[in-house]
C-alpha cells in the first residue's frame, strides 16, 4: 500500500513540499488549506503535471480535514511567514494558535501519524504540536536542521567549488540566529572542513548560514520555501522508507547533550520508528556553551507558550 502524506498549508512551503513529494513518488498526497480553492487548485495543477512527468501517487487538495484520515505523516507548514524586520520569534503566539488547531485535527483524523513541523519559531512549534497531540516524542519532530545544514553545505560547496553532494554539514541548536554549525564535524568527501578552509573563511560561512533565512526574507519579502520544503520531504522519506538516515532535525532530548527535556536541533536517526535515536558526540567547551545558550532561548520561548497552550 502507498503511504499517505498530508501537508497542511498550501502556501509556498506546503505547495512546494507537495510537488516535491509527488515528484519523488513518496506516496499519496493530501494538501489541506482553510482557504477555499487554494489547495484544490494547486493540487489539480500538480496532478496534471504528471501528464508530462508522471508520478505514482495521487494528489488532491481540500479544505476538508476528513480527507486526511489515516495519514502516515502530516507535515505542518501552515502559519504566518516572516516579513522583513521580523524575527522567527515574533510569530510565536499567532502560529502556536494555528499549530494547536491543526494538531487537534491530526489527533482526530490520524492518531498514528508522525508529525513534522515546519513553521516558526520552529523549536517552540514542535513543542506545541507535541504538547497538544500528546504523541510519543519520537513521533513529533521539526524540520530546520536539514535546511540549515543544507545551507551550510551549499555555501561550502560554492566556496570550494566541489559538488554539494560531497558535503555533509552538521549543526546543533534551535532554528535561530544562535544555531551552532559544527565545522569540526562537517566533512567534504569525508575530510573535516577544518582541514580544507582557514578559520576566518569558515566563520564567514557559519555566519551566512545563521543568517541564511533572513538573507532570503530580505530578497523576497517573505520566507524561503524551496529548501525548507525539500527538507521536510527528506525527513518524511527517511521515515517512510525506514532509511535510518542521520539528519539534523528538531527532536526531543532528555539526557542527550545535557538538554534536560526540550525539542531542539540535533543529529538524529530517522526511520520507521520516527526519531529512533539522537546521535551524541563530544563537544568542545565552546561548542557546548553555544549549544546551551541556544537551548536556553528555546526553553524560554516554550515557557511563554505554556501559559497559552
Ligand atoms: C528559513 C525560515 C523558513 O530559515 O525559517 O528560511
Amino acid at each position: 500500500m502507498r503511504a499517505k502524506i498530508t501537508i497542511v498549508g498550501a502556501g509556498n512551503v506546503g505547495a512546494t513540499a507537495a510537488f516535491i513529494a509527488a515528484s519523488r513518488n513518496v506516496g499519496d498526497i493530501v494538501l489541506v488549506d482553510i482557504v477555499p480553492g487554494l489547495a484544490e487548485g494547486k493540487a489539480l495543477d500538480m496532478a496534471q503535471s504528471a501528464g508530462v512527468y508522471p508520478f505514482v501517487g495521487r494528489i488532491r487538495g481540500t479544505t476538508d480535514w476528513d480527507a486526511a484520515a489515516g495519514s502516515d505523516i502530516v507535515i505542518i507548514t501552515s502559519g504566518l511567514p516572516r516579513k522583513p524586520g521580523m524575527s522567527r520569534d515574533d510569530l510565536l503566539f499567532k502560529n502556536a494558535e494555528i499549530v494547536r488547531s491543526v494538531t487537534q485535527q491530526i489527533v482526530r483524523t490520524s492518531p498514528n501519524a508522525f508529525i513534522i513541523v515546519v513553521c516558526n519559531p520552529l523549536d517552540a512549534m514542535v513543542y506545541a504540536a507535541a504538547a497538544v497531540s500528546r504523541f510519543e516524542h519520537r513521533r513529533v519532530m521539526g524540520m530546520a536542521g536539514v535546511l540549515d545544514s543544507a545551507r551550510f553545505a551549499a555555501f561550502i560547496a560554492e566556496q570550494l567549488n566541489v559538488s554539494v553532494s560531497q558535503v555533509s554539514g552538521i549543526l546543533l541548536g534551535g532554528h535561530g540566529d544562535d544555531m551552532v554549525p559544527l565545522p569540526r564535524y562537517t566533512t567534504v568527501g569525508g575530510v573535516p572542513l577544518t582541514q580544507l578552509m582557514d578559520a576566518s573563511t569558515i566563520q564567514k560561512l557559519v555566519e551566512r548560514t545563521r543568517n541564511g533565512g533572513i538573507e532570503i526574507v530580505n530578497l523576497l519579502g517573505t520566507s524561503a520555501y524551496y529548501a525548507p520544503a525539500a527538507g521536510a520531504v527528506r525527513m518524511a522519506e527517511a521515515i517512510l522508507r525506514d532509511e535510518k538516515a542521520l539528519l539534523c532535525c528538531c527532536a526531543y532530548c532528555e539526557k542527550e547533550y545535557g538538554v534536560g527535556g526540550a525539542f531542539v536541533g540535533v543529529p538524529a536517526v530517522l526511520g520507521a520508528g520516527g526519531v529512533e535515536k539522537v546521535m551524541e558526540f563530544d563537544l568542545t567547551e565552546e561548542e557546548q556553551k553555544a549549544f546551551d545558550a541556544s537551548v536556553g532561548r528555546v526553553k524560554a520561548l516554550v515557557e511563554k507558550l505554556k501559559s497559552v497552550l
